[in-house]
């Protein structure tokens, strides 16, 4: 250590707060959630509180989670690289939430951290890197924005120092440069979202709506979130498309555009983008709304619900033009396993065709024709939102499956996956919600994420249809320095590889044998290639594994916090969520039985795609 480092760390802390004391002194509170003064510790009808040094400390849970307010301090001088505090309560960034000002201006800001019931009411060590700001006039500010469940935050001792004691958050975090936000992947910039809705490309732009509750970090009361991309990996966010009404929230559902106007919301020239979707207010009810400014401000049809409720529950509409009987085809849950198939002229009449059941599955339905790889067939593929598809033929009427249902994914975050219609290219382009039930990452604005959009093929094996995925192509925009391996016998010893940046596309095919086991760490999360059981691991979970010709081919997709396995031509895939011990920390191979060589390996280095 040079001495100049050992002279600053000699420096003496500077306190700025404790809160033993009754009341705040010169800080000064507004709103009615702050009292009149620090609390002794755990407030009337809160979970006991830990972690607090003392007896005092802030704690907005002064009438419960309802009030709200901000506790802002005196200015004083930085004189110190490091601001250290303890701090808990809810995730609500930006609103429960501990902020340093210069001149008004937020320049760092971290949450409490807890989010579900089972999180403690306890205050972690927190610290700001503020090393650029020494010599400023700072303030700190703690607020207490949000009423919901953790609508409160708790502070206790602040000081400045040249030793941090906890983690560093990102201070003042670009929107999409926040630690853990996935860059490559859709994530709202701010609040939940689940299922993709209403994929439809048109005029000239893919467009992606989804479930989204874009005041909170949980699942709520739900929109239509909106993104456009020209290209399936840069998106845009756009405003709001369709909010709660007095049908009730705007669950699931799909688009179309009516070029040929059959709804007549359209006008000369200008035809309509229609979305139907669930309105979920009671009895679950079927609505339109329509667009004529590509999908940037939406109109509810006055003749809403265009279907009543049929079932307890069903929901998820998803509509497609079928051109043999020149009509509207949509599929629609019912309840339990069972769905249904509508048809209509207009989009406004709806009339039932048939009803099946597909065991082990629910909700969010899709329906749609593929061609057959390699030959001049076409088949029909009926999947659920679990992604257990069966491959079959429908005649507008009926859907009759050929083979017993497949496991699309044997992951645990891919869900209610949907295929855009029109897509310009011909293609069978395939959407997931990438579900992580472990709740908000820390800090961060936004909970969870789609799946990469994956190009979807029907192949005939010798074991039955299979649905393969790969990447969409266009992940290639994204490509930076690449690394190459070749023929390379796979040993104990990790061979490491150079890919760096927390994003990559790695491409790896192995010469196995009978006894080999193989293993790929990748950011702290294994997965590992055993041909003896046949097995294909990726964290907890199990899958099929794919050889061919004796050998095991795999391309992983890498963001902050995902990986997503393709494994064969794409035939299994696992898409899963990474707790990433060092997101940055190098992809290792090796080898734990048996033989393996290294027949290619290509490691891509990814860069962002938020602009
Ligand atoms: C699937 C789902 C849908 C419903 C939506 C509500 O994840 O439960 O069935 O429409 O989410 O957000």
């Amino acid at each position: 250590m040079v001495a100049s480092t050992l002279l600053l760390l000699a420096l003496p802390d500077l306190l700025i707060a404790d809160f033993e004391a009754a009341s705040y002194g010169r800080w000064k509170t507004e709103g009615s959630a702050f009292s009149s003064g620090p609390a002794r510790g755990t407030l009337p009808g809160q979970k006991p509180v830990s972690g607090y040094a003392g007896a005092g400390l802030v704690n907005s849970f002064a009438g419960g989670d309802g009030p709200t307010g901000t506790l802002t301090s005196p200015v004083f001088r930085l004189e110190r690289r490091y601001l250290n505090f303890l701090i808990g309560g809810g995730t609500y960034s930006g609103e429960t939430c501990l902020n340093v000002l210069h001149q008004g201006k937020v320049i760092a800001t971290t949450t409490g951290g807890s989010t579900t019931n089972q999180d403690p009411e306890s205050l972690r060590r927190a610290s700001f890197d503020l090393s650029k700001w020494i010599g400023k006039d700072l303030s700190i500010q703690v607020a207490d924005r949000a009423s919901g469940g953790w609508g409160h935050i708790l502070v206790d001792d602040i000081w400045q120092s040249n030793r941090r004691i906890g983690e560093l958050p990102t201070a003042n975090p670009k929107p999409y440069g926040e630690r853990y936000r996935p860059q490559f992947h859709f994530s709202a910039k701010k609040g939940w979202l689940n299922d993709p809705n209403g994929l439809v490309f048109a005029f000239g732009e893919y467009h992606l709506f989804y479930q989204h509750h874009p005041f909170g970090l949980q699942w709520g009361p739900m929109h239509w979130g909106h993104a456009v991309s020209k290209d399936l990996v840069h998106w845009r966010e756009l405003p709001i498309a369709l909010r709660p009404d007095a049908l009730g929230p705007a669950f699931s559902g799909s688009a179309i555009v009516d070029y040929d106007n059959t709804a007549g919301f359209g006008k000369p020239n200008q035809p309509a983008m229609v979305a139907m979707f669930t309105s979920a207010g009671g009895a679950s009810t079927q609505s339109l709304a329509y667009s004529l400014d590509k999908g940037r401000t939406w109109q509810t049809y006055a003749g809403n619900p265009v279907i009543p409720s049929l079932a307890d529950g069903n929901r998820d509409p998803k509509v497609f033009w079928y051109e043999p009987r020149k009509c509207w085809i949509m599929a629609i849950y019912l309840s339990g396993n069972d769905f249904a198939i509508f048809r209509s002229q207009d989009l406004k009449k709806w009339t039932e065709q048939s009803r099946f059941s597909l065991p082990g599955t629910i909700e969010c339905p899709e329906l749609f024709e593929m061609p057959v790889e390699g030959s001049s067939e076409w088949k029909w593929v009926f999947f659920g939102a679990n992604y257990r598809y069966v491959v079959g033929g429908f005649d507008g009427v009926k859907f009759t499956p050929d083979q017993v249902p497949i496991t699309g994914d044997y992951g645990d975050s891919f869900y209610a996956a949907q295929t855009y219609n029109d897509e310009p290219n011909g293609r069978r382009v395939l959407v997931g919600w990438m579900a992580r039930f472990a709740g908000p990452m820390l800090g961060m604005p936004f909970n969870q994420q789609m799946s990469f959009p994956r190009d979807l093929k029907l192949r005939k094996t010798s074991d039955g249809w299979r649905v393969t995925q790969s990447p969409v192509a266009e992940i290639r925009s994204l490509y930076r320095k690449t690394e190459q391996v070749s023929a390379m016998e796979l040993v104990q010893k990790p061979l490491n590889l150079g890919v760096r940046g927390g994003q990559y596309d790695l491409d790896l095919t192995l010469r196995v044998e009978q006894s080999t086991v193989a293993i790929a760490n990748i950011g702290g999360a294994e997965v590992v290639v055993d041909v003896a059981k046949k097995e294909l691991r990726l964290m907890d979970r199990t899958a099929p594994l794919p050889i061919r010709a004796g050998r095991v081919h795999l391309r992983v997709l890498v963001d902050r916090s995902s990986i997503e396995v393709f494994a064969g031509e794409g035939e299994v895939t696992l898409t899963n969520y990474l707790t990433p011990k060092d997101r940055l920390c190098p992809v290792q191979l090796s080898l734990s039985r048996g033989k393996a060589q290294i027949v290619g390996l290509t490691a891509r280095e990814l860069a962002t795609s938020w602009r």
